[in-house]
């Protein structure tokens, strides 16, 4: 069934429109596209109530990475606690809240399925408007809850374990490509080299750490030519890192794990601060935001914040605790998305690989 206002009710509807001019409409969202089952509440898009994650990462651990099927029983048995948990948080009844959104894609889809299902029921069992938000739009929107004065345009660096995009966002959730990955994204070569040095999983963060006590300049990874001058390519440098692990392994070497971490996260960001410089150039743009989870990369920060000071442009770094998912950045998101009457139907299905461009 799609969306229709006597699916929620045209009362609640025309509540949730009104309190989204007024700007202090609140909602709340989930979010369980991969392996944290989240929940969060958020007043005009900006101001977060409660921001509830459970993850899973112990869950998955043992296996290196994310098992789908334990992800999407994981979600079940959790997604009633983190939504009861959240609305504790917030000190909110069911009548306080103007819409329930959640995230549709991209993700596993099981997984994204448990969090359609509920937020389903719960629109329809409390008659609230359903919004239905893309997940990479919600990372963009975790620089809303960081910088409150924030609003396009600006440029924006999206680097997660599936993406690495550069977006201009000319207005809230409108976004032109201006770059994308030709091949592997940049969490996802962070993860795999974080696995040759037998690193836990999540490989990113624990790359970035190992790093801080490393050389960055013991070794060299190929920077790869790529046609377009926005675009970036991952992996050249992650093939030639697997095979110098390789080299070290096949002479009875130990592995000089810093300084092959430090360079191999050297060359990955020097590549998105490089191309991110010259796509602000070209567009004469001046307020750069970053978002995913591998805007929590050390090094990217702070290089970021030098090239940005050197050039005069203003800088958005999402808080740390924003950068990994969450679902405030969905509820912030799917603020912006009331404001402009985007809801969804019963009819809301997973979209694994729905596209932000
Ligand atoms: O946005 P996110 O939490 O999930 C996706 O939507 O993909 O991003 C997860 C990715 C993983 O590849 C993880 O290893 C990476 O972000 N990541 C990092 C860091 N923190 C998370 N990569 C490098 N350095 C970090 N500090
Ligand atoms: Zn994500």
């Amino acid at each position: 069934m799609p969306y229709t206002e006597s699916t929620y009710g045209a009362a609640a509807c025309r509540k949730a429109a009104a309190a989204a001019a007024k700007g202090n409409a609140r909602i709340l969202a989930i979010e369980t596209s991969c392996d944290e089952t989240a929940c969060a509440i958020v007043q005009d898009g900006r101001h977060i109530l409660a921001n509830r994650i459970y993850s899973q990462i112990d869950l998955h651990r043992v296996y290196g990475g994310v098992v789908p099927e334990i992800a999407s029983r994981a979600h079940v048995e959790k997604i009633d606690v983190v939504v009861d948990a959240a609305m504790k948080e917030a000190g909110c009844q069911r009548a306080d809240l103007d819409a329930i959104a959640v995230t549709h894609g991209p993700g596993l889809v099981g997984a994204l399925l448990v969090g359609i299902s509920y937020a389903k029921a719960l629109a329809l069992g409390w008659a609230k408007p359903l919004i239905a938000v893309n997940h990479i739009q919600g990372h963009i929107a975790a620089n809303y809850l960081t910088h409150p004065r924030l609003s396009p345009p600006f440029l924006c660096l999206v680097v997660s374990g599936g993406h690495s995009h550069l977006l201009y966002t000319e207005s809230d959730g409108s976004n032109t490509l201006i770059g994308c990955t030709l091949d592997d994204a940049a969490g996802e070569a962070f993860d795999k080299a974080a696995r040759q040095l037998s690193l836990p999983y999540p490989g990113g963060p624990a790359l970035d750490k190992l790093a801080d006590f490393g050389n960055d300049g013991a070794f060299r990874l190929p920077v790869p030519k790529v046609e377009g001058p926005f675009d970036f390519s991952f992996s050249g440098p992650k093939t030639a890192f697997v095979n110098l692990v390789h080299t070290f392994a096949q002479r009875g070497r130990m592995l000089p794990k810093g300084d092959l971490a430090a360079s191999f996260r050297k060359s990955v960001v020097e590549q998105l601060v490089n191309r991110t410089m010259l796509a602000m150039q070209d567009l004469g743009e001046l307020r750069l935001a970053i978002a995913g989870g591998v805007a929590a990369n050390s090094l990217l920060r702070t290089r970021l914040a030098q090239a940005c000071q050197e050039k005069g442009y203003q800088l958005f770094l999402p808080d740390l605790a924003l950068c990994g998912d969450n679902a405030a950045m969905i509820a912030s998101a799917a603020f912006w998305q009331l404001m402009r009457g985007e809801l969804a139907g019963m009819d809301l299905n997973a979209h694994p690989a729905l596209r932000i461009v």
